[in-house]
């Protein structure tokens, strides 16, 4: 097992991170453990289809990885030749996203004679934890990783030895967020709109119905269609009923969603026996998810911990901080082998 105490004697890496798997185009620079610079652009221009568009994705990112990655040695205040090796993400994620990161990383460590690394965007999301921080998990962890993409319960064991025991069987829980809030006119992606708003409403105004779904694994494609029948007959009775409860409703499918969740992350505490449990992904930004997950922590006697907010959504530090662990443990990847895996796993 790699120890943190192993890692902390050596000279601090320079990583040079990408990330480019989506619809943010985001670069940064981490000395160690320690981010200098994390610089996202999150594309607007999905939000009128509400969704990402593959095609415009990748172009966005080809106008922006040369600037994005610009300002971010610049604001760490660190030269291309001072890089110690340049990660970026492989996957999983959309074919042409992906490739821009990986070509941009490709032929810059060409350029360079730098190493490269590959990291899995998963594996970056529960690493975040770890980002610019003291306090860290201790391991072994188990993590809940709630994202627009993906819903996984992870078992850490150490920082590059990792386990899915528990995953979404249709929609991620932050795509049930993005589809619910769609249909109340929400803007894309809806789960910050729906936060904002759960916070003035009522949880327990509005009841939904319970999906079932054996063992670990989850299940959130039901809910949206509960919501959408829900919302159809309320408003065929009152025509402003969307408008009058809006906070109301936002805080009941919210809480909703949040015991879908809760009942697998205690499942899956039980089943692993683990002392330790965090948050990660986009949904991890969530103020009702973390207030729920920090009270079972406490109840349960368990440790929590829960990425920075700022490193919940996509962006490049976590996948700095996977190349930081990677570069120490010399796990590097040949320039010629590096394609993009848009299914790729643990
Ligand atoms: O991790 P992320 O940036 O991208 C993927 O890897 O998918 O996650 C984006 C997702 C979106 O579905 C977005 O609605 C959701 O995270 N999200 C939130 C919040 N902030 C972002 N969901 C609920 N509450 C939030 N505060
Ligand atoms: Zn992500």
């Amino acid at each position: 097992m790699i120890k943190e105490i192993f890692f902390q004697q050596m000279t601090p890496s320079k990583i040079l991170a990408i990330e480019t798997s989506c619809d943010d185009t985001a670069a940064a620079v981490l000395l160690g453990k320690k981010v200098l610079s994390s610089i996202v652009s999150s594309q607007t221009i999905h939000s009128a289809y509400g969704g990402v568009v593959p095609e415009l994705a990748s172009r966005d990112h080809m106008k922006n990885i040369v600037p994005i990655v610009n300002e971010a040695l610049v604001q760490a205040g660190v030269d291309l030749a001072d890089i110690s090796a340049i990660a970026y993400t492989q996957g999983p994620g959309l074919l042409g996203s992906l490739m821009v990161g990986c070509c941009f990383a490709k032929a810059k460590a060409m350029a360079l004679g730098k190493p490269l690394i590959s990291v899995n965007h998963m594996q970056a999301h529960v690493l975040s934890n770890f980002l610019d921080t003291e306090r860290s998990p201790e391991l072994p962890a188990l993590c809940l990783t709630v994202s627009g993409g993906h819903t996984q319960l992870v078992y850490v064991k150490d920082f590059l030895e990792m386990e899915v025991i528990g995953e979404t069987l249709d929609d991620a829980m932050g795509e049930a967020f993005d589809k619910i809030g769609k249909m109340m006119g929400l803007p894309y992606p809806a789960g910050v709109a729906i936060d904002e708003q759960a916070q003035r409403g009522d949880e327990n105004a509005f009841q939904f119905p319970d999906t079932h779904v054996p063992g670990l694994d989850f299940s959130f494609s039901g809910i949206k269609t509960g919501f959408l029948n829900f919302l159809n007959k309320e408003t065929a009775r009152d025509a402003f009923f969307l408008e009058k409860n809006k906070s109301d409703i936002c805080a009941s499918i919210q809480k909703k969603l949040i015991d879908m969740a809760m009942q697998k992350l205690d499942a899956a505490v039980r089943h692993t026996s683990v002392k330790t449990i965090a948050l990660a992904g986009g949904v991890a930004a969530n103020s009702g998810l973390r207030a729920r997950v920090a009270l079972y922590a406490q109840a349960n006697d368990l440790n929590f911990f829960s990425p920075h907010k700022k490193y919940c959504t996509d962006n490049a530090a976590m996948i700095g901080i996977v190349g930081h662990y990677k570069f120490l443990a010399k796990q590097f990847q040949s320039v010629e082998e590096a394609v993009p895996i848009p299914q790729m796993k643990f």
